[in-house]
């Protein structure tokens, strides 16, 4: 007997399981069965086949996953291909654990792929705002995706739980998906133009873009290769490198044509200098405005993986700001900055050098919290200085709105992220550093950096110093204060 199993659609890992479970039931051998999508016709299971296996067997979870994934790549051959594997199991159930048997290979590397596709959906989805026609009523998110393979019902419960407070649908040309708050549904396809080019922020994302531009980190080859052009299409940063990279006499402005010929020193420490202190749009006029932006941003990975920003918390005009890196495990599930194992000695270095937290203003250069799952764990990554760079557009909204007359700067990425560029703490520790904006910028180090010292002497000393930084940090505000 041949049969042919018919698939409602090409992601419709329920059906291939049923008609696989249905198929090794009625001791269909692999060339017996072919596999179907959507209403092609042929001789189908009608009904379910119910007799009894001739021989039970239970699949190892380790199938379960690689079927999970595989069965979601673009390949036509997959649904049979891990039929195959399933009827050899049952004979051999240590054919999964072959690595040269050229059916595992082969499910293998669909598996990555797929794995791949589900991360750059993840990286580089972007999605629009609609705005709301009604008064009262809420926006609508919309976003239009690629993948190169059958993966949205994959990607879409990442989206539900980093954006569950938000209406959004996920447009591709075979399905869509859709959040109305509640439920997470699927349907058909759509086409490009269902979603608008623009939205309202992306002028203000345009221009801090261009801000922030430095054409010798751009890397053509590299981008190219992470970044499908059909990714490209729906990013605004990308459009930008085009002109950005015409403007600053970049030859390969073809935008994939070759790796970028080295921009001469000047240009890119011109296009570094360029002012990060973009106008406000109006409705970034207020800390509450900015914070609810920041909760939308998604426009670096970061973003996507925290559980929500944690934005600055203090007195709206606090005179002293304090600038962490980022949010760590704690702070992430709080929205609370420095409420971790780092906040409990920047507790006690403040509370030593005499300053009320409380007066002052806590946030950090990176407004979400970047890490890498180990296990069960979550582990801090170190963010990058374009995603630093990237988010200084946020902390510089904090900055022109709690106008903070001292601002101390808690290591490396945070002193990048109110200076726009890299520097050594020990060349700039224990001083003042005039800022454009009139306030003075202390830089010690990072309160973690303690608890990583290996003995209870060093950590005394590196706390006597943290806390004598702090300490003079202060007295700029209370001698400015005094003088006034
Ligand atoms: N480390 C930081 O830099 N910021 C926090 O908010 C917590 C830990």
């Amino acid at each position: 007997m041949s049969v042919a199993v018919r698939l409602a659609h090409e992601a419709d890992l329920a059906g291939w399981r049923a008609g696989a479970r249905a198929a090794m039931a009625a001791d269909l051998a692999p060339e017996d069965v072919t596999w179907r999508v959507g209403d092609a016709g042929g001789d189908l299971f009608a009904t379910p086949v119910t007799s009894a296996p001739a021989q039970a067997f239970t699949v190892p979870r380790r199938f379960v996953e690689l079927a999970d994934s595989a069965l979601l790549h673009q390949d036509t051959e997959r649904f049979s291909l891990m039929y195959r594997l399933l009827w050899r199991l049952r004979c051999d159930p240590g054919v999964l654990t072959d690595a040269a048997d050229p059916d595992i290979r082969r499910a293998e590397a669909l598996a990555k792929a797929v794995h791949r596709d589900i991360h750059k959906t993840h990286a580089f989805l972007r999605f629009k705002e609609i705005e709301p026609e009604a008064a009262g009523e809420e926006s609508l998110y919309l976003a239009w995706f690629e993948p190169s393979h059958h993966t949205l019902e994959a990607s879409a419960p990442f989206f539900r739980d980093r954006f569950t407070s938000m209406r959004w649908a996920i447009l591709t040309p075979e399905r869509s998906a859709r959040w109305d708050g509640t439920v997470l549904s699927f349907g058909p396809g759509a086409t490009r133009d269902a979603v608008p080019a623009k939205d309202r922020l992306d002028a203000h994302w345009r221009a801090y873009y261009r801000s922030i531009f430095n054409p010798a980190r751009v890397k053509i080859k590299a981008m190219t290769k992470e970044m499908p052009k059909k990714y490209w299409r729906n990013m605004l940063e990308t459009r930008e490198v085009t002109p950005l990279l015409r403007a600053a006499g970049h030859r390969s402005a073809g935008m994939v044509a070759a790796e970028p010929t080295p921009a001469s020193p000047m240009t890119a420490v011109e296009a570094r200098r360029r002012p990060v202190h973009a106008p406000l749009p109006r409705d970034l006029g207020t800390l509450a405005g900015v914070h609810r932006e920041v909760e939308a941003c998604r426009r670096c990975p970061i973003g996507a993986l925290a559980t929500q920003c944690v934005f600055g918390e203090g007195p709206p005009a606090a005179r002293l700001m304090i600038v962490g890196e980022q949010p760590g495990d704690r702070e992430d599930l709080a929205g609370k900055p420095f409420v971790g194992p780092a906040g409990k000695v920047l507790d006690a270095a403040l509370s030593e050098a005499g300053i009320d937290r409380s007066a002052a203003c806590l946030t950090n250069a990176v407004k979400h919290f970047k890490y890498e799952p180990r296990g069960k764990r979550r582990q801090h990554k170190t963010p990058s200085t374009s995603e630093i760079d990237h988010c200084r557009w946020w902390l510089d909204q904090e900055r022109a709105l709690v106008k903070p007359k001292t601002i101390v700067a808690l290591g490396a990425s945070a002193a990048r992220g109110v200076l726009g560029q890299s520097v050594k703490i020990g060349e700039v520790r224990g001083r003042s550093i005039p800022l454009a904006d009139g306030a003075a910028l202390w830089v010690t180090v990072h309160p973690s950096y303690l608890l990583r010292l290996p003995d209870d002497r060093t950590r005394a000393v590196e706390m006597r110093r943290f806390v004598d930084d702090l300490r003079g940090a202060h007295h700029t505000i209370t001698d400015r204060h005094s003088a006034a």
